[in-house]
């Protein structure tokens, strides 16, 4: 911007080099703050040492015009600093525009957590209510109370993971300590606890002596289902199941039963939903069947009432366990699950629901 002359030679002869200021580079910005402003010998202190050395009358009009001239200097070379100093941050070597901005993780549900949240709240819907017990039961509670013969093969070290402690003495809940292999015995715990009606399911952590391969894992989720009343039969159990497979897979899927073995319930059934990948036409996720086993269940046995202290002439009941890890799989078409359990976000982050996860 142009300055007006003041009308004195020395000081005008200066305002094209203050009016320029905005043009120099960082170099030329230091040495020319020196040259007009320098203590020394700077232009302009030269013209205010000059007062002293003048008529009095003059003193105060050249003085007010060289101190105006000195303060638009220093602006000028203030603002033009702040300029450079922005340039050099925005345009520089120093900083890349281009690279992508480092990723925040908001943090999300683990797929399996939002599986077993969705499994939760379909039994919700149909009237059933949560409990959970300890990961660490007596082999009373987990195998004797629920009907297990005593030599039974899954009470085997080499199925079940034993607890190092001495044995709970008390009864009826007594006997050595072990990881619980199944969410089974909470059922012991429900019908000791409450009366009927109940209608509850149970999720959490089971332990066996399993490996770690694609399909085991020594630690995995369950969620057990339990309901006892008066005049409960094999049709409750085949709705309430059939309706929860139509709810979490689709209203069109394919349920069936096939009969099986447990020594809680009697009868037994396995139940089946079409497979998720080819729809029943069968591929290798389905070996070939079309059908994937996605829980046991059966009525409940008579000893396994009584052991929960309810009388067996009275009460039937149901029950049924699933896995969250492996309908996890099964739903998501994973084919290791030991995938769920390494923590890697390039894995996880595909899961997360929309807004969440890395943003
Ligand atoms: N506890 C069984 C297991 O871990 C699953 C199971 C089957 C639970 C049938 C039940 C049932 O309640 O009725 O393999």
């Amino acid at each position: 911007m142009a300055l007006e002359p003041t009308g004195y030679p020395d000081l005008d002869a200066l305002l094209p080099r203050v009016e320029r200021i905005s043009a120099l580079d960082a170099v030329q910005l230091e040495a020319e703050e020196i040259a007009l402003l320098g203590r020394k010998s700077g232009a302009i202190t030269g013209l205010l040492k000059r007062l002293p050395t003048l008529p009095l009358e003059q003193r105060k009009p050249f003085g007010a015009a060289v101190n105006r001239l000195k303060a638009e200097a220093e602006a000028r070379i203030e603002s033009r600093r702040t300029a450079l100093e922005a340039e050099r941050r925005s345009g520089g070597e120093a900083v890349d525009l281009t690279m992508p901005p480092r990723r925040r993780w908001a943090g999300a549900d683990h797929p399996v957590t939002r599986v077993i949240d969705e499994l939760l709240g379909i039994f919700r819907e149909l009237g059933f209510t949560v409990a959970v017990g300890p990961e660490v039961e007596t082999d009373w509670l987990n195998f004797g109370a629920l009907n297990f013969p005593p030599d039974h093969p899954a009470m085997d070290l080499h199925d079940t993971i034993y607890v190092d402690a001495p044995p709970v003495a008390e009864a009826p809940h007594g006997g050595r300590l072990l990881l619980r292999t199944h969410t089974s015995p909470v059922q012991i715990r429900v019908m000791r606890a409450s009366a009927p009606p109940i209608r509850v399911v149970m999720p959490g952590m089971v332990y066996r002596n399993d490996p770690f391969d694609p399909s085991h894992a020594p630690g995995f989720s369950q969620i057990e289902g339990l309901a006892v009343d008066e005049g409960i039969s094999f049709v409750d159990l085949k709705a309430t199941l059939a309706q929860f497979a139509r709810r979490f897979f689709g209203p069109a899927t394919r349920v069936r039963f096939r009969p099986s073995f447990f020594p809680f319930t009697e009868p037994s059934a396995e139940m089946d939903v079409e497979c998720q990948l080819c729809h029943g036409s069968g591929c290798p996720a389905c070996k070939g069947t079309g059908w994937m086993e996605i829980l046991g269940s059966g009525m409940v046995h008579p000893n396994v009432l009584v052991n929960g202290g309810l009388d067996p002439e009275r009460y039937t009941g149901f029950a049924w366990g699933m896995g969250p890890h492996r309908i996890a799989l099964l739903r998501y078409g994973v084919p290791d699950i030991r995938l769920f359990y390494e923590g890697d976000m390039r894995f996880l982050e595909q899961f997360a629901p929309a807004g969440k996860g890395s943003a």
